[in-house]
């Protein structure tokens, strides 16, 4: 992605890829769409994809592939053992991150699973910069304990701080002389922190976070899913990395880790995972549980066909051109959205662009989970799905009471080169209308409600009849528009 100026002044992100496999799209009309959101419980994972315009739930292993992806899966070897498809994927992580050992799992939680099980003992602590939902999920599973760490500035919605998601140092060494470091089952650093807006953190943070380890003798783990657009913000807003190749930072972030684990459905863009492992004891301590819970030491769960495509897009990952893209087109968004005055998370980060759902709807308690809300009302004001993460994305606590989130985001993710920038400005100007209408939105309250991970299947209703009034403001704004 290049960032060019145009002849008026402004600047623009352009494409340095073109497109050559497209998939038809279909934008239902407005009636349609409140009446697809009800039979989907007003929770966007319910939602057909045929009923979607513009597919922002996520940029889980629906980034574009490339031609070389594409061309590598023909190649595949199919053989249960002892792969050379496999081969190829092992010697490019050694390569890229210079970590001798690799545990591949069908996709990112189910390393989660298996570090969890390996490291997290009844009443252990995982200090981290900030959980994700399913390594929560797993942590709690196995009785252990999240404690998070991330520096104040990171749950600040609107900020100039150019690494949110940086690990409070401090708070560290509180937390490992609060508890003493044999129950710390390992520090967990999470790059690209996704739930506070896929912030991330420099590489000055991790080291220093290494030192404290070390000070401790605990072991630090990477959670490098969202690796590809740190390294983009590492190389630009760190001074002391701007003249670092990105394969140089890469080396250095993996040098300083002592496991690195990943969803290949975002890094790598296609679709699986792994843990890279820089010692033969932790490989050992960990290898067993692949064979029982994904397959074979060498496929893991995934297809060959996948393991191949992972191979070229991690190798693609270390080109800037590409990695630079998402970050550029969520930034555009950003600008865009600050300019029409609707509240975002700044600055912009990675992943996709966060709507502040708090600030939008202030008149939707969080009780009624306004990022829910913001997000059934996004896809009936125009046909695109988002992801909410707040309160609905989190579990009730022991004694059944809710645990509001700290943050309300309804997340609109770009996945990397799908989305054209027409696309992008529409998506905008359906929001701006959204913010101006904001009043006639909502809350939402739960009419099935699943214990576990309860924001992927549950469903709910509206409070009130919000969503009709809201069809009728559309109709009268738009007329027979889409
Ligand atoms: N860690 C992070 C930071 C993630 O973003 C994800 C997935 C996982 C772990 C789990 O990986 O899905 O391959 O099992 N995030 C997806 C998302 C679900 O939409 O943000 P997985």
């Amino acid at each position: 992605m290049a960032n060019v100026r145009l002849f008026s002044g402004e600047r623009m992100p352009l494409e340095m890829h073109k497109v050559r496999i497209v998939q038809k799209l279909n934008l239902p009309p407005v009636e349609y769409r409140r009446q697809a959101m009800t039979e989907a419980g007003n929770n966007t994972f319910l939602l057909q994809n045929n009923d979607v315009f513009l597919d922002m739930l996520t940029d889980s292993g629906v980034n574009a592939m490339s031609d070389r992806q594409q061309a590598a899966m023909m190649i595949a070897d199919d053989s249960y053992a002892g792969s050379a498809t496999y081969t190829r994927l092992e010697n490019k992580l050694r390569e890229i991150f210079g970590m001798q050992y690799f545990l591949p799992t069908h996709q990112g939680r189910a390393a989660e699973n298996i570090l969890a099980q390996t490291f997290v003992t009844p009443g252990s602590i995982v200090p981290m910069n900030y959980h994700f939902t399913t390594t929560k999920a797993h942590i709690v599973v196995n009785e252990g304990i999240v404690v998070e760490l991330v520096r104040d500035a990171g749950l600040e919605i609107v900020s100039d701080e150019p690494f949110k998601g940086n690990m409070d140092i401090d708070k560290l060494v509180a937390c490992i002389e609060e508890h003493g470091p044999e129950k710390i089952a390992f520090v967990r650093l999470e790059t690209g922190t996704n739930l506070i807006g896929g912030q991330p953190h420099s590489l000055e943070n991790l080291a220093a976070i290494r030192r404290v380890c070390d000070e401790h003798g605990l072991l630090l783990v990477m959670d490098a899913s969202l690796l590809a657009d740190n390294l983009y913000f590492i190389k630009t807003r760190e001074a002391a990395c701007k003249d670092m190749s990105i394969r140089e930072i890469t080396l250095k972030i993996a040098a300083l880790c002592d496991i690195l684990y990943f969803s290949a459905r975002k890094l790598g863009c296609a679709r699986g995972g792994g843990i890279c492992i820089k010692s033969e004891e932790l490989y050992r301590r960990m290898r067993g549980l692949v064979p029982l819970y994904e397959g074979f030491l060498t496929y893991g769960g995934m297809s060959v066909r996948e393991i191949e495509a992972i191979t070229v897009g991690l190798d693609e990952t270390m080109d800037e051109d590409m990695i630079n893209q998402g970050p550029q087109f969520i930034q555009y968004m950003v600008d865009a959205l600050v300019a029409r005055g609707v509240p975002v998370v700044t600055p912009a980060g990675g992943l996709g662009c966060h709507l502040d759902a708090m600030r939008f709807l202030d008149h939707v308690p969080q009780a009624e989970y306004p990022a829910g809300a913001l997000g059934a009302a996004m896809y009936i004001a125009g046909g695109v799905r988002g992801m909410e993460r707040g309160t609905l994305s989190e579990q009730r606590d022991a004694g059944g009471n809710e645990t509001l989130a700290n943050m309300e985001l309804l997340r609109l993710a770009l996945p990397r080169r799908v989305f054209t920038l027409s696309q992008v400005n529409y998506a905008i100007d359906r929001i701006t209308w959204l913010h101006q209408n904001r009043d006639l939105v909502g809350g939402l309250v739960f009419t099935e409600e699943p214990e576990i991970l309860r924001f992927f299947y549950g469903r709910l209703a509206p409070v009130s009849d919000w969503q009709d009034k809201l069809v009728r403001k559309f109709r009268e704004d738009f007329g027979d528009s889409l």
